[in-house]
């Protein structure tokens, strides 16, 4: 990933990196993104909904939904089998009852139209397919569901890449470094806006699904399932 290329899997030592260094101060991030476009209105409506996390890494996020929207019904997949194995430890000692899955978002295992929602944040990057992953989320999401898929892209400044590190409170000495490092690293190499736009539109999602958030050098598609 950061240190190889961009769609290859995570090795262990980048798992536990973001696991332990980065993944609850990129939670500042889930926040943002998610409160920018009102997904925490649908979601705060009291009645049990199916969401899955796609790419969910080791759970932080989930159980960060799970704590704050008690009547969700969580499922996770991520395609590292160790960080599905530090969630699930994550969640039983919470005593969530939350199903996490090893799984390639490119293949989801799971029936057409399963969920009400499917998220993901920061793992689209990775997908060496995004148009199968894409048409994965789309295929099972239920009709009338909320999709919701964030992650960098290519049409990034250094201004806005400093945006994104700030919101992440990355701790004051390391912000430069790790600031120039994601920039070069992370986001150059990403997907352009255009490109994930050709991927909507290929699947026939509505259009204005993709957008550029202001600000932060981040995708998104959003967007409500016909
Ligand atoms: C930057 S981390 C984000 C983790 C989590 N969503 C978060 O925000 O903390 C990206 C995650 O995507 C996962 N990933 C990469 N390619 C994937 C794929 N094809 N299918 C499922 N997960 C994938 C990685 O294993 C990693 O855990």
């Amino acid at each position: 990933m950061l240190f190889s290329n961009l769609t290859q899997k995570y090795s262990f030592l980048e798992a536990w990196g973001y696991d332990h260094l980065i993944a609850n101060r990129a939670l500042n991030l889930h926040t943002h993104i998610l409160k920018h476009d009102k997904l925490t209105d649908v979601l705060a409506v009291k009645k049990e909904l199916r969401l899955l996390d796609v790419g969910c890494g080791g759970g932080q996020a989930a159980l960060w939904l799970k704590e704050t929207y008690p009547h969700l019904q969580l499922t996770g997949i991520d395609l590292s089998a160790g960080q599905i194995t530090r969630a699930r430890k994550r969640a039983r000692r919470k005593g969530f009852n939350l199903q996490f899955e090893t799984a390639d978002a490119q293949n989801l295992p799971f029936p057409n139209e399963s969920f009400d929602a499917v998220y993901s944040f920061g793992s689209a990057k990775h997908w060496p397919d995004p148009l199968k992953g894409f048409s994965e989320c789309w295929r099972v999401l239920k009709s009338g569901g909320e999709l919701l898929v964030a992650d960098a892209t290519s049409d990034a400044t250094p201004e806005q890449v400093k945006n994104f590190c700030a919101i992440m409170h990355l701790p004051g000495l390391l912000r430069k470094p790790i600031t120039a490092m994601l920039y070069r690293r992370m986001f150059r190499p990403a997907r352009s806006v255009k490109a994930y736009r050709q991927i909507a539109a290929q699947l026939r999602m509505p259009p204005g699904t993709v957008s550029h958030l202001p600000s932060i050098p981040v995708f998104m598609f959003r967007t409500q399932k016909p």
